[in-house]
């Protein structure tokens, strides 16, 4: 003989009343990228549907990307952002009972760093600094701080979403630049921060004039350190994981470097020393070339009727853009087809079809030609 207590029989039977009503989404868990469509198909047991409404869990109001269907079963959101990521519940109600549905949206997106001091931070040597990086971005991204000039990362966590680089007391030495990096599937972002660290008794401080420039291939460079500190500071430059150009002289703190090529880019580095210590500073220098162009092949029978292939080549900074004509003429014969990466393709070439044909590549700095020479026989 047993007894059932009276509330779990009235439990028992409402819950058995409710049974008729099953409420299930369609997917339950879905992740897509930031800008793409999703849709949820609310399933209801026997119910009418039009007492189906959907809610996002944890707040009243659907975002307003969210479009509803007639029926009230298709949830579709036609542009997915990162605030739509969340639970979503489809919610039939009375009169056949009322129960609802579950779905998972889980948005990737790419990071966006923002860090918690903007423009040179400047502070005094000794004393105690806190610089924290916090990222946006799903799948969670990794995030790295780096010196600028070095290779090496000086904390990862992979774990939160922020990093953050603590000197109990700052010395000279830790003046520089610092990048923080987040990357994940999506995409990457990184923000500076220069920190100068001012006032050791005479130790020194070294700035550059920039501390990013570009330059043409062949052109002189002239890149400026100054240093303050006492006695006063002896300056000296040298590139990173590289000698000087050979083409390059100092005097008074300023390098000049002679008629630049495409391997002078780099990070070139100021370095003031005296008794006290050290101080580095940096200037990121990039050599920029017009274009040369070559022609592949350049000489080129056919017959009337074969199809033309040449090749535009390009050295030089990118994007490189390619023009192809025929000396001459003001147009291409018909059919040809140009692509982007410099090729002309010419299905069916005709005998009046030969002559000098003429690739231009351009770019920011200038323009470089060359040209085939097509023959065609009747
Ligand atoms: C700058 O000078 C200091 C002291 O002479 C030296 O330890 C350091 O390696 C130098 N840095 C560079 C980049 O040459």
């Amino acid at each position: 003989m047993f007894f059932l207590p009276k509330a779990l029989i009235v439990l028992l039977s409402s819950a058995v009343c409710s049974q008729a009503l099953v409420v299930t989404v369609e997917p339950k868990v879905i992740t897509v990228r930031q800008g793409e469509p999703v849709s949820f198909r609310c399933q209801v047991g026997s119910a009418s549907p039009s007492n189906v409404v959907w809610k996002k869990t944890n707040s009243q109001r659907l975002p307003d990307n969210v479009q509803i269907s007639a029926d009230n079963l298709l949830m579709t959101i036609v542009n997915a952002r990162p605030e739509n990521q969340g639970q979503y519940r489809c919610v039939a109600g009375p009169p056949a009972g009322r129960a609802f549905g579950t779905a998972v949206l889980n948005i990737k997106f790419p990071p966006k760093v923002r860090l918690n001091h903007v423009g040179p931070l400047r502070v005094r040597i000794g004393d105690p600094v806190t610089v924290e990086c916090s990222t946006t971005g799903r799948p969670r991204p990794k995030l790295t701080w780096k010196r600028q000039g070095s290779t090496l990362q000086l904390v990862t966590t992979t774990t939160s979403d922020v990093n953050t680089i603590q000197w109990p007391a700052v010395r000279p030495e830790d003046s520089g630049v610092y990048l923080c990096q987040a990357e994940n599937t999506e995409g990457m972002s990184e923000s500076k921060l220069e920190i100068i660290v001012e006032g050791g008794l005479g130790a020194p401080v070294a700035s550059v004039s920039t501390s990013q420039m570009t330059a043409i291939e062949g052109h002189s460079v002239t890149m400026q350190c100054q240093a303050t500190g006492s006695p006063t500071p002896e300056i000296s430059w040298s590139k990173l994981r590289a000698p000087l150009p050979w083409k390059h002289s100092v005097a008074g703190g300023v390098l000049t470097l002679n008629s630049v090529g495409r391997q002078d880019s780099g990070q070139y580095i100021c370095n003031a020393t005296n008794v006290h210590g050290y101080s580095e500073a940096y200037t990121e220098m990039e050599v920029e070339s017009p274009p040369y162009a070559t022609c592949l092949p350049d000489q080129l029978r056919l017959r009337a009727g074969d199809a033309l292939h040449l090749q535009c080549l390009a050295h030089g900074t990118h994007p490189i853009t390619f023009q192809w004509s025929i000396s001459g003429r003001s147009v291409l014969p018909p059919g040809s087809e140009t692509a982007r990466d410099g090729k002309l393709f010419i299905p069916h070439i005709r005998a009046s079809d030969g002559g000098t044909y003429t690739c231009a590549a351009t770019n920011h700095i200038g323009t470089s030609s060359a040209s085939a020479r097509v023959t065609v026989k009747g």
